[in-house]
């Protein structure tokens, strides 16, 4: 009997002396700031993927506007025969917009070739054109569109024009307008459509123009906007610039990735044609499985930047296409230099220069500010070695002539692309590192940074993230994120900026009419026609970049809590076991002018995590603090387009702040302790 009684208590006793034995302990040393924070340290990265621009961020609402997604089918366009109608449609290429492009080319239009042709036969009931838009049209309470299109018809066909926002099904009308088409050639009308104060939010909505009259009719950029933000013409969607406001990004990297280089040298990013009014955008076919309007052209990039606030990092491209062929150094090489000397000239240069002056014209005098230039985009892919050489040549001809710009290479790194080649002629002074990874991966490697050599390269982590979730990442992914991110941060003198990608996913599912929307799994921002979400990553970042002081302060821990991965085949492969690695993760700042001291703390456990924080060297503790915890219940809890706030940051007073202080880190949650010290 005596045994029953002693053995039970002699376990709790061995049980919280072990416990006592592991509490963990954080020393946030403020005698010791390690070194600053790099200013520019979290940003943004974005290209055309997952119908970011067109379907996205960009606000259009028609779906092929100018006719040619597809050469054989007017894909996003249906006729409309109703109450006897009847008609059809068609493309019809080699029917230029001969509208002038400009005071001197009065001529043929070599940007939109295509042109949609309705046929009407009968005069009974309506006939018209109905665009799905991307995913549906987004209808909105209370909201004024801009719709626009060019038409030309037969003289039978002159007249009024219905303009239209329905519902798929035919049974309300939104809003409509009408404009007289005139006889003659090519003409641009233009409407406003109001919806009313008591229209439903749906995405299940189209777009139509129709006509009573027999006869034919041409159409040709059609254009539906919505309001946009800061109210820019051919702007972007309000919802999708707030949530990256929010983030506190410091600079934007665009046009890619991926987008940048193109399938083949035909289809690269193409600056040039990306420029100016719509009339003159021929749009490019992309990487991503569909085509590009280029209405987000270069000039919209930076007044992205500019309506954000944040500074851009422009990639240019450098002579390698993703089927694997390249340019050499060399002569071959130069017109890919100059063309980048020019589109830079565009961005930095005063409207006495040539391409300064285009920007001018195209409606923005003022030079943007350009730090960084990226040369080309994961290089490593590039077999042959020729990066070596046309990395030298690409960066000896920006320095010339922009000694004040820094050239980002994209190998030479210690990530697997960047450690696929060398550079031998030119050492970089920034090199871009691209991390994909699953969450284990990314926390078993959180301290990557913290034995880089300090006289070597200084780090852009150009794409990196936790890939697990889909469209959007999960709690997990965010887990991973956020170790990953304790270690740029603590090393933020070698990493002097970093952004995520993929940033944006259009959500819209597989039907059995259309592919899903997306081509790349685990997105940071989701959205469809009418609203937009964070996953849990993306509150992990924009908690990263909020909470953020401006100098990095020595902390360190002890008796952290491990955790185990399972055996991968590589390891079984190579004989080695997974050996325990944290399952807590920390980094403390100080914001030098408010005395703030910002403890991020990561707990990727299931279980509570205890934390004595010991702040040394401090004169003055605030009793009171700030405590912000996102977390999720567990590692697959995520937001969704249906649940987008299920998962968000909490902010709460926390009492009991002092030069010691213990608290218990919820599970699977991402924690910042702000302390007012002096
Ligand atoms: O972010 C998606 C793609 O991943 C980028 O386009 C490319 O640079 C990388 O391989």
């Amino acid at each position: 009997m005596k045994k029953f009684i002693y053995l039970p208590a002699l376990l709790c006793v061995c049980i919280a002396a072990s416990v006592r034995a592991q509490t963990a302990k954080l020393t946030v040393d403020l005698s010791k700031n390690a070194h600053e924070v790099s200013s520019k340290l979290y940003g943004l990265m974005t290209e055309e993927i997952n119908h970011s621009y067109d379907g996205g961020l960009y606000a259009e609402l028609i779906r092929n506007r100018i006719f040619k997604d597809n050469a054989e089918t007017p894909e996003g366009w249906s006729v409309v025969q109703d109450a006897g109608g009847k008609g059809s449609i068609q493309l019809i290429g080699a029917n230029p917009l001969n509208v002038p492009r400009d005071q001197k080319r009065n001529a043929i239009n070599d940007a939109l070739t295509t042109c949609l042709k309705l046929t009407v036969d009968k005069s009974e009931g309506r006939t018209g054109i109905a665009n799905e838009g991307y995913w549906g049209i987004p209808i909105k309470p209370q909201t004024t569109y801009r719709a626009s299109f060019y038409a030309k018809g037969t003289d039978e066909a002159a007249g009024a024009l219905q303009v239209s926002i329905e519902s798929n099904d035919g049974t309300i009308v939104y809003a409509s307008g009408q404009v007289n088409m005139e006889k003659g050639g090519w003409k641009k009308y233009e409407l406003q459509l109001t919806t009313a104060a008591d229209a439903k939010p749906t995405t299940k909505a189209h777009f139509v123009i129709s006509t009573k009259r027999p006869g034919s009719y041409y159409f040709n950029l059609v254009s539906l906007f919505p309001p946009t933000y800061n109210d820019r013409p051919n702007g972007n969607r309000i919802d999708i610039m707030k949530l990256m406001a929010d983030m506190k990004p410091t600079f934007l990297r665009f046009p890619g990735g991926n987008f940048l280089e193109g399938d083949y040298f035909a289809s690269r990013f193409p600056w040039k044609t990306t420029l100016g009014p719509l009339e003159e955008r021929p749009g490019h076919p992309g990487c991503w499985s569909y085509r590009a309007s280029d209405g987000l052209g270069l000039l919209e990039f930076l007044e992205w930047c500019e309506d954000l606030k944040i500074e851009p990092l422009l990639a240019v491209y450098a002579g390698y296409v993703l089927q694997g062929d390249h340019t050499d150094a060399g002569p071959l090489l130069k017109p890919y230099v100059d063309d980048a000397l020019d589109e830079i000239e565009y961005v930095t240069g005063d409207v006495n220069t040539k391409w300064g002056a285009k920007r001018a014209q195209d409606g923005h005098p003022a030079p943007f500010k350009l730090s960084y230039i990226e040369i080309g985009n994961e290089d490593g892919f590039d077999r042959s070695g020729s990066y070596d050489g046309r990395f030298a040549q690409f960066a000896n001809a920006i320095e010339a002539k922009y000694p004040n710009l820094h050239c980002i290479a994209t190998i030479g790194g210690r990530d697997p692309l960047g450690t696929r080649g060398k550079l031998t002629i030119r050492k970089p002074e920034v090199v871009d590192e691209h991390y994909y990874r699953n969450a284990y991966e990314m926390e078993e490697d959180a301290s990557h940074y913290d034995n880089y050599d300090r006289n070597g390269f200084k780090v852009f982590v150009g794409e990196w993230a936790t890939r697990e979730g889909a469209p959007t990442t999960n709690m997990n992914a965010a887990l991973g994120d956020a170790a990953w991110m304790t270690g740029m941060e603590r090393n933020s003198d070698v990493v002097i900026r970093s952004c995520y990608a993929p940033l944006f996913v259009n959500v819209n599912p597989k039907t059995d009419k259309t592919p899903r929307a997306w081509q790349w799994d685990s997105d940071l921002i989701g959205y469809n026609a009418l609203t937009s979400y964070g996953s849990p990553s993306y509150y992990a970042q924009k908690m990263f970049g909020t909470y953020l002081g401006d100098n990095v302060v020595q902390t360190t821990g002890e008796n952290i809590p491990t955790q185990t991965r399972p055996a991968t085949k590589r390891d079984s492969a190579s004989g080695v076991m997974p050996k325990p690695f944290p399952a807590l993760f920390y980094v403390s700042t100080r914001d030098s002018k408010t005395g703030i001291v910002y403890i991020k703390v990561v707990n990727t456990t299931g279980l509570p995590q205890r934390i004595a924080i010991n702040l040394q060297g401090a004169a003055k503790v605030g009793a009171e603090g700030t405590l912000v915890v996102l977390k999720g219940k567990d590692r697959t809890d995520t937001n969704t387009i249906d649940e987008p706030e299920k998962i968000v940051p909490v902010t709460t007073k926390i009492k009991g702040i002092g030069k010691t202080f213990t608290r218990v880190f919820d599970p699977y949650s991402i924690s910042v302790v702000q302390v007012q010290t002096n």
